[in-house]
């Protein structure tokens, strides 16, 4: 369904160079949003996915930032800031989907080093932490703030607990900001997906006995897509959703019923 609801609106979705946050930025992109695809690394990829948006009739423009790093964070806000003004004439922000993340490195608790554990809370969660305080003065009321979280938060997860974690952290942060921008009618929601085909689990993907471990769990029987997600974006985003906030949802094509 295309609901056609976001012409007009800004947006930004971090980490949208590829995987997850590539399909949420065409995906909002055609529903009208003027967007703006933040990556770290994937400069060629971001490139890429806004030359795909503005070939299907969108705007969009590419944005740099490590979110590990406020100042950075503060630099992207600045420039993000007179991007929106010179392509839409406004440089409120209407949609911000915090999805930039990564996972540890070691899947052993043991294992698992000072500086992976710091990559991955600077990232998932002091990077989405501060992305969020630093968009707050350009948040429009009724904006909307989405924040990609991972079903791994729920329940024991010891092969990735610096990951579970940091996910857990976004799930209570979810909740703080929904009560806090609640007065400004600002939505702020979590998804939490299952398994889904990226870059982040194509090293699993390859092991077949992995594969049908993790598919037998889902209740589709397969791994879910990078438009799985992007399609519960845009229903969070659509009008009808308008109220909901302050929830932590799973989209998961049922995974661990
Ligand atoms: N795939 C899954 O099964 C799954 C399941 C649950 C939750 N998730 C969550 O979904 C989100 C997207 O994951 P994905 O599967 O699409 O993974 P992905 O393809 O590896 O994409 C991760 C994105 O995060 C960005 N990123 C990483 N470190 C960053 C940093 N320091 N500063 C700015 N951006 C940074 C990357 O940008 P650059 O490449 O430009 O550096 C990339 O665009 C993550 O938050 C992940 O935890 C994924």
């Amino acid at each position: 369904m295309n609901y056609s609801s976001l012409k007009g609106k800004n947006a930004i979705v971090t980490g949208a160079g590829k995987g997850i946050g590539r399909a949420i930025a065409k995906r909002i992109a055609s529903e009208g949003a003027l967007t703006a695809v933040h990556y770290s690394k994937s400069a060629e990829s971001a490139k890429q996915v806004v030359d795909e948006i503005k070939q299907a009739g969108g705007d969009a423009f590419s944005i740099k930032a490590d979110i590990r790093s406020v100042a950075e964070i503060k630099i992207l806000f600045q420039k993000l800031s007179q991007e929106f003004k010179s392509h839409s004439g406004s440089n409120h922000l209407d949609i911000l989907i915090n999805n930039a993340g990564v996972s540890s490195s070691s899947v052993s608790f043991e294992t698992v080093t000072e500086e992976d554990f710091d990559n991955v809370f600077n990232t998932n969660i002091k990077g989405l932490f501060f992305v969020t305080q630093t968009a707050l003065p350009l948040l429009n009321d009724n904006a909307h703030i989405i924040n990609i979280s991972s079903l791994t938060a729920r329940g024991a997860k010891p092969l990735y607990s610096a990951y579970a974690a940091s996910k857990a952290a976004v799930n209570s942060f979810t909740l703080s900001m929904a009560q806090m921008l609640g007065k400004r009618k600002i939505s702020v929601n979590a998804i939490m997906p299952g398994f889904i085909e990226t870059d982040f689990t194509k090293k699993l993907l390859v092991d077949p006995e992995i594969m049908k471990t993790l598919i037998a769990g889902v209740a589709f029987g397969k791994v879910g897509q990078p438009e799985d997600i992007a399609n519960a974006v845009a229903l969070l985003l659509s009008k009808d959703a308008g109220w909901i906030t302050g929830q932590i949802i799973e989209v998961t094509g049922g995974t661990n019923l």
